[in-house]
């Protein structure tokens, strides 16, 4: 703390000149370290991996108590699984069904949580509370989390592809509030979270496809590597061969996950505003908001990817074969490159929207080269309206439609 003393009276803008003893202003400076675990383990609910028993403080206590909130779904699917393991390494889980659907992503969730915890009399300290579901689980459980006696450990288990490459890798939580996506929410780090491939089995398609989106993101503004390893195995890539984890899909994770770690280790705040995993998620807000059946937030981010491709092909930082590579691995994972609402008009809202997001900047991300990026300030209404006619002109030829 410096304490800030002057003898002199300070002179303020109106005029008047007011004395100020010494030693009334002082600034205070801290930093909070923060560290956490992301681990990649295999069979997680086998009670012969303490993996998770670790997490709670079981594996050399018995007794130990966890508030375990699972996803409705998951639960049906896998909680036997789950009740056996606590049981075997004998710890005291009380358990908390919720569901764990983008609609019923708002505070009253987290109000809930926060209940739970109460009842149990959580230790503030030594206690820990575990999420075991998808993206919207974990953002509440990790909001409420945060909330509690204003920060409570917690552990998150990701069973969803966009979980394990995305929302299980990051510090940050949050509920959908009045219209708005993600409006209300905290910086808050788990203490670890353990990712098991085999949760992926039972994910549909859709939502394979919809974590695929946020993969090739990482491969297109950073990995040039990873965007020649999905080209070589988009196609056998599913909810299997995920779980199944052979060496290629164990690489396709990983380096997405290392990927999506080393942008976001250096900014964990987002003091930085040029943030290149903002790739895909300019323009998608809106159309996320406005499709209608709603898309999954993946898609959107494919059909918001596929218009930067076109906006970095007219600027000549890709060449139209690598444009046409990149359009082709979106299409071939499943993903939508158009959708009938995201027309030249919500482009330009979107990226409105966005410049009032990232503090009066476009600061758009574009690749600069497969496996680069590049930062834009100087996009325009024309540019936009090109870039969406040749994704059209590209998806007329290879029918890359909106599912
Ligand atoms: N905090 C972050 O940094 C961050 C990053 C990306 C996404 N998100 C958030 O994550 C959410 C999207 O996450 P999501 O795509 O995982 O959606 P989700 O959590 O809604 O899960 C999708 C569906 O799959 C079901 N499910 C979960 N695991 C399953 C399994 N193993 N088998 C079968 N079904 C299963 C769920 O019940 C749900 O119906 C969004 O709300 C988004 O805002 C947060
Ligand atoms: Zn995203």
């Amino acid at each position: 703390m410096t304490e800030i003393t002057t003898n002199r009276p300070s002179r303020l803008t109106s005029g008047f000149d007011i004395p100020r003893p010494p030693g009334l202003t002082w600034y205070v400076q801290a930093q909070q370290p923060v560290g956490y675990e992301i681990s990649l383990t295999r069979g997680l609910l086998n009670p012969a991996n303490p993996a998770l028993a670790k997490a709670v403080g079981a594996d050399n206590r018995d007794g130990v108590r966890a508030l375990v909130v699972v996803d409705k779904v998951v639960d049906d699917l896998y909680g036997t699984a789950l009740r056996s393991y606590f049981t075997a390494w004998q710890a005291d889980a009380t358990w908390l069904v919720m569901p764990g659907d983008e609609e019923t992503k708002a505070l009253e969730q987290v109000v809930e949580v926060t209940r739970a915890m109460t009842e149990m009399g959580i230790l503030r300290r030594t206690e820990r509370v575990v999420v075991v579901g998808g993206g919207v689980l974990m953002d509440v459980v990790g909001m409420a989390a945060s909330l509690y006696r204003r920060g409570a450990p917690y552990v998150r288990v990701p069973t969803t592809l966009v979980g394990q490459v995305d929302a299980g890798v990051g510090v940050k939580t949050g509920v959908n509030h009045g219209t708005h996506k993600n409006r209300l929410g905290t910086y808050f780090a788990p203490e670890v979270t353990l990712i098991d491939p085999e949760f992926l089995r039972t994910v549909p398609h859709r939502h394979i496809a919809n974590g695929l989106a946020e993969i090739i993101k990482m491969a297109l503004i950073k990995d040039a590597d990873l965007f020649h390893l999905l080209e070589e195995t988009v196609a056998q890539i599913s909810s299997d061969t995920l779980a199944d984890c052979g060496a290629d899909m164990r690489e396709v994770v990983s380096r997405a996950i290392a990927g999506m770690l080393d942008e976001l280790e250096p900014n964990l705040w987002e003091s930085v505003l040029e943030r290149s995993v903002d790739y895909g998620h300019t323009f998608s807000p809106s159309l996320e908001l406005r499709a209608d059946p709603p898309l999954l937030h993946g898609e959107a981010v494919a059909v918001d990817m596929a218009v930067c491709v076109a906006l970095a092909t007219g600027r000549q930082y890709l060449s139209p074969a690598d444009a046409g590579r990149a359009l082709a691995l979106i299409a071939a994972a499943g993903l939508p490159l158009t959708h009938p609402v995201f027309t030249a008009e919500l482009l330009q809202i979107g990226l409105a929207d966005a410049v009032k997001h990232r503090d009066g900047l476009q600061r758009l991300p574009l690749t600069d080269g497969i496996g680069s990026c590049v930062f834009v300030n100087d996009v325009t209404p024309a540019e936009l309206a090109r870039a969406l006619e040749f994704v059209h002109a590209y998806a007329d030829r290879t029918d890359g439609s909106a599912p």
